[in-house]
């Protein structure tokens, strides 16, 4: 099986430990504190560019997507992600919330589709640690928006381990080889903030 499909059978399985994570008890907040912050970060930068659309590579259950539309100017928002599962899980949720007729769902394979709905901001939280191809989605995130939010996972001993609590693929990255990505699809203007040695980065890149 492809690392690709390996990846969409582990994200088609409930993973209730990822919704979990999105709960704002203490032991979450210890456990998942890079989580948390890359949220954070994705939003602010989202209300510092006054982005009014939102585009979510790899929404996953679409916590995220759902405070863009709740905490910032964003008016509608779009999450693309190949599990049907996150899917079903994102518009229950959405559908909940009472925000589902601002948001458009697709189901599609981020490394396979050739471009992306146009969007003020693209993120991709927790996605690169998946995907094979990063500086292909990275192009494509960057002609569908001006600003892009993504959150990267290093090579270190937690992220070593974590592959063995997976049952695919993880892509590990330093800044050097992101920021080689970023200079070869022609993007100079990137931010790099870090979410603790053991864990990994944000970038926060912008087209102008
Ligand atoms: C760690 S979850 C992150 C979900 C969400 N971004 C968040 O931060 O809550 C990773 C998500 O990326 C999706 N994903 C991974 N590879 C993908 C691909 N090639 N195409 C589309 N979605 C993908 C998975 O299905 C999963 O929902």
């Amino acid at each position: 099986m492809s690392s690709n499909n390996l990846s969409l059978k582990y994200w088609s399985s409930p993973n209730k430990w990822f919704l979990d994570a999105y709960n704002d008890t203490l032991l979450q907040k210890i456990i998942h504190g890079p989580l948390k912050l890359r949220v954070e970060l994705a939003l602010a930068a989202t209300k510092l560019c006054s982005a009014k659309t939102f585009l979510d590579l790899g929404c996953g259950p679409s916590r995220v997507l759902y405070r863009s539309l709740k905490e910032t100017d964003v008016t509608s928002a779009i999450g693309l992600d190949f599990s049907p599962r996150m899917l079903e899980e994102s518009k229950q949720f959405l559908s909940k919330k009472n925000v589902l007729d601002k948001v458009q769902l697709i189901n599609c394979d981020l490394i396979a589709t050739p471009e992306y709905p146009k969007a003020d901001i693209a993120i991709g939280l927790g996605l690169f640690d998946y995907i094979s191809d990063p500086e292909l989605v990275l192009k494509k995130a960057h002609l569908s928006s001006n600003y892009v939010v993504a959150s990267w996972v290093r090579p270190s001993i937690r992220n070593y381990l974590r592959r063995f609590r997976y049952s695919c693929e993880l892509y590990t990255h330093t800044e050097k080889e992101v920021s080689q990505f970023f200079n070869n699809i022609g993007i100079s203007s990137v931010s790099f903030i870090e979410c603790g040695p053991m864990c990994g980065f944000i970038s926060i890149s912008s087209k102008n």
